[in-house]
C-alpha cells in the first residue's frame, strides 16, 4: 500500500453574464473570425456586480465539497491559487474557509499565474502527504477580466473569469490504485517582461494591466508543456498512449492541437473548454476537469493529466489516477 492524495470531488462555477465575441466587438477593434481563429475562443463568462473571486471559489467549493460528501468542517487544508485576490492581503483562502465553515485549519493562497492550480496541487499533494491534513480543497479561482485593458484588443479578447476546485484526501491506496502520482512544477524568472502586470503594492501602489507578448509566450508555451508532459509521464513508466484524457490550461485552441500533435496525442483525448470560458488563468484545468467529470468522459480508474504554463513563466503537469 502507498499514501496518495486521492480526488474524491470537483466543482465549478461561472458568472452570470455571457459576452460573446460578436459582442465584445462593438467595443473593441476585433472580430468574431479573428478571435476564433487565433485562439478558438467564442464567449467568455464576465463577473459582474456582486462577484468576486471568493464567491466563485466559494460557489466552486462547496460543489466540489457536495461530490465528495463532505461538509467544510471536514477540510483541514485550502490551498487557493490566483492571481485577483479580493484584497491584497488576507487571503483570499481564508475568505473561503470562513465561508464553507472550515476555521481552524490551514488556509493559503499560491500565486503562479496560469499554473497557480498546479502549484496548488503539488503543495497539497505534498502537505497531505506530510500528514499535515487528510482533506484539502485545492481551488483555482480568477476574476482576471479585472486586469485587463479594454483599450488593448490584442489582450482584452483572450481572458474570462470562473473558478474551480477539488477535494482530495489522504489514503492508502494499492500501487495501481488511485491518486496522483506524480507532480512536476518549473518557473523560469527571465521572461517577466514577456507576459506581466504592470502595477502593484510595492511598485506603483495600484493593481494594473495584464501585459503580453502573445506570439512569444505561444511559442515557450508549447514546447514547455510538451516538456513537461513528455517527463511527468516518463517518470511514472508511462507514454502518452496511456493517457485517457489531457486536461490542458486553456489559453489558445492552437495552443492545445499543438501540444497535442507534439506528443503524438489525438485530439480526441484532450478537453477543451477554451471556446466557451476563454482563459480564466488558474481557473481554466479545474474548470476543464470538472466539466469532463461531470459530462461523464473522465471516469474512475483513467489515467490523466493536467498541465499549464503562464505568466513568470511558470508551467507544470501534474499525472492522476482518477
Ligand atoms: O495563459 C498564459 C499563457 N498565454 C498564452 O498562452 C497566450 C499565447 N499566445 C496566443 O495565444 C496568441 O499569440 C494570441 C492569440 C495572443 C495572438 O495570436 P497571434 O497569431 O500570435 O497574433 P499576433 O499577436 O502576432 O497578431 C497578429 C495581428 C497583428 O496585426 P499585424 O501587426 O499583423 O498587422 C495584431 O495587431 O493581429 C492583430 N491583432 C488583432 N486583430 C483583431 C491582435 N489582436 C487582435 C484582435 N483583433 N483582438
Amino acid at each position: 500500500m502507498t499514501l496518495r492524495s486521492v480526488l474524491t470531488g470537483t466543482g465549478s462555477a461561472l458568472p452570470r453574464r455571457v459576452v460573446s465575441n460578436q459582442e465584445l466587438a462593438q467595443t473593441v477593434d476585433t472580430s468574431d473570425e479573428w478571435i476564433v481563429e487565433r485562439s478558438g475562443i467564442r464567449q467568455r463568462h464576465i463577473a459582474g456586480e456582486g462577484e468576486t473571486t471568493s464567491t466563485l471559489a466559494i460557489e466552486a467549493a462547496n460543489k466540489a465539497l457536495a461530490a465528495a460528501g463532505l461538509q467544510g468542517s471536514d477540510i483541514g487544508l485550502i490551498v487557493l491559487a490566483t492571481t485577483t485576490p479580493d484584497q491584497t492581503f488576507p487571503a483570499t483562502a481564508t475568505i473561503v474557509q470562513d465561508a464553507i465553515g472550515a476555521n481552524g485549519g490551514i488556509a493559503f493562497d499560491v500565486a503562479a499565474v496560469c499554473s497557480g492550480f498546479l502549484y496548488g496541487l503539488g503543495v497539497a499533494d505534498a502537505m497531505l502527504k506530510a500528514g499535515m491534513a487528510k482533506r484539502a480543497l485545492v481551488i483555482g479561482a480568477e476574476t482576471m477580466t479585472r486586469l485587463l485593458d479594454w483599450e488593448d484588443r490584442a489582450t482584452c479578447v483572450l481572458f474570462g473569469d470562473g473558478a474551480g476546485a477539488v477535494v482530495l484526501e489522504a489514503r492508502d491506496v494499492a500501487a495501481d490504485g488511485p491518486g496522483i502520482l506524480a507532480t512536476h512544477l518549473h518557473a523560469d524568472g527571465a521572461h517577466n517582461e514577456l507576459l506581466y502586470v504592470d502595477g502593484g503594492p510595492s511598485t506603483t501602489q495600484s493593481v494594473g494591466h495584464l501585459r503580453m507578448k502573445g506570439r512569444e509566450v505561444f511559442r515557450h508555451a508549447v514546447v514547455n508543456l510538451a516538456d513537461v508532459l513528455a517527463n511527468v509521464l516518463a517518470e511514472c513508466g508511462y507514454t502518452s498512449a496511456d493517457l485517457d484524457w489531457v486536461v490542458p490550461h486553456q489559453a489558445n485552441q492552437r495552443i492545445l492541437d499543438a501540444t497535442a500533435k507534439k506528443l503524438g496525442l489525438p485530439p480526441e483525448r484532450v478537453v477543451v473548454t477554451v471556446d466557451q470560458h476563454a482563459n480564466t488563468s488558474a481557473a481554466s484545468v479545474p474548470l476543464a476537469l470538472d466539466t469532463a467529470v461531470r459530462d461523464g468522459r473522465i471516469q474512475p480508474g483513467q489515467l490523466i493529466v493536467l498541465e499549464a504554463m503562464g505568466g513568470g513563466f511558470t508551467w507544470g503537469a501534474a499525472l492522476l489516477r482518477v
